[in-house]
């Protein structure tokens, strides 16, 4: 019997429709805020823009197969995030969120969850695997974390959780869906900003939230209709254009990030580098057991601000820019932002789709200069 393609083989199609004489491969973006509707309004699949519409369908169709769940995509990571965090809970709940993940998602929950009576408690991700999760009604968190790439084991959190009721949200945007698979290691919802690698261009501000249960997506689908936050139909459409190329960008990235971590190990001017392929990485146990891939992102430390500011004006082929998860390798000195607990030298590197060796000249280069 013919086996099942793999994962990076069926999301060159998903969400396509069946092949089919004189069709288009990939149908284009439908614009469309209102649909005809005659008579009983259950009846019609497609009613008004903001309810549905078939560029999401396909994108959420292709999303939901590939996870394994049910799939509701927003216009950005953050709505995705605030879709999970407000839709699920409700007054005297406790939500876990990490403290050394992506800030704008704890603030959200600090100014406009605590108000409300949610109680909000944080964790380091690198003590989640010893944490006693009692109390917990929701987590929502990060592995690897952004920007410092500690882990935890998603199975062990997962299985802790469910002992006291809670439900574990794990955001996936530092690796892809193809480099973890939440749900498969028991998570209860995944959701990832797929402004990132997911589609990878630069280009679009995108998210998307997939739950294992369909009562649970409901929850989040229907925040969506009410709160307003909803894809544009041309984003939704060049995000899945864009997934089918995910594998191949991924592949290169990871490839070029392991060599970019092992040789900055080794540099003199290199204080320490954070990078979960490195076998003696604190993360290094955990990333072995649940990641398809070690990442495309590297952090690591220079002096002090002076050097890593002069090693991203040294750089020419690195732009320095925040976000990560682009074909083109950015860095930024993290600090900058003064919202994480970091010290001031260290860089932040999204490595990219250039050729290994352009790409490590140009970092040694840098180097050199500073
Ligand atoms: C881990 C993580 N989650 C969520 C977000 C939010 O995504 P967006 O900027 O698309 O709202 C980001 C953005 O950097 C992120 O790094």
């Amino acid at each position: 019997m013919a086996q099942k393609p793999s994962l990076a083989s069926r999301i060159i199609n998903a969400g396509s429709p069946k092949p089919e004489n004189g069709q288009a491969f990939k149908p284009g973006p439908q614009f469309a805020s209102t649909f005809h509707l005659q008579g009983d309004v259950e009846a019609n699949t497609y009613q008004y823009g903001r309810f549905g519409q078939p560029t999401w369908d396909s994108l959420e169709k292709a999303f939901a197969k590939l996870e394994g769940g049910e799939t509701v995509i927003f216009p950005s990571g953050m709505s995705a995030a605030a879709a999970i965090l407000t839709s699920l809970v409700s007054p005297g709940d406790t939500i876990l969120l990490p403290a050394d993940g992506y800030a704008p998602v704890r603030y959200y929950a600090q100014q406009y969850l605590v108000k409300f009576g949610i109680h909000l408690k944080t964790v380091e991700t690198a003590k989640i695997d010893e944490y006693d999760f009692s109390g917990i009604d929701l987590a929502l968190l990060e592995t690897p974390s952004n920007p410092m790439l500690d882990t935890f084991n998603v199975h062990l959190a997962a299985t802790k959780l469910h002992q006291h009721g809670g439900l574990l949200a794990i955001d996936n945007t530092t690796l892809t869906f193809l480099g973890q698979a939440p749900l498969l290691l028991g998570a209860d919802i995944t959701m990832s900003a797929d402004t990132k690698a997911v589609n990878g261009q630069s280009d679009v501000l995108f998210g998307h939230v997939t739950c294992k249960e369909y009562a649970i997506s409901e929850k989040i689908r229907e925040w969506r209709k009410y709160s307003g936050n909803i894809p544009g139909p041309m984003e939704t459409w060049l995000v899945h254009r864009s997934l089918s190329t995910l594998d191949v960008r991924l592949e290169r990235m990871c490839n070029n990030a392991l060599a970019l971590a092992t040789l900055l190990a080794e540099h003199e001017k290199v204080l320490s580098v954070r990078y979960p392929g490195l076998k003696n990485d604190p993360s290094y146990s955990n990333a072995k057991i649940q990641q398809q891939y070690f990442g495309f992102i590297v952090s690591f430390e220079l002096a002090n601000q002076h050097a890593a500011d002069s090693f991203l004006r040294a750089c020419k082929l690195v732009y320095e820019a925040t976000s990560f998860g682009g074909v083109h390798s950015t860095a930024e000195r993290r600090a900058r932002w003064g919202t994480d607990d970091i010290a001031d030298g260290v860089i932040r590197f999204s490595v990219g789709c250039e050729r290994a060796e352009d790409l490590l000249n140009d970092v040694m280069s840098a180097l050199e200069q500073i």
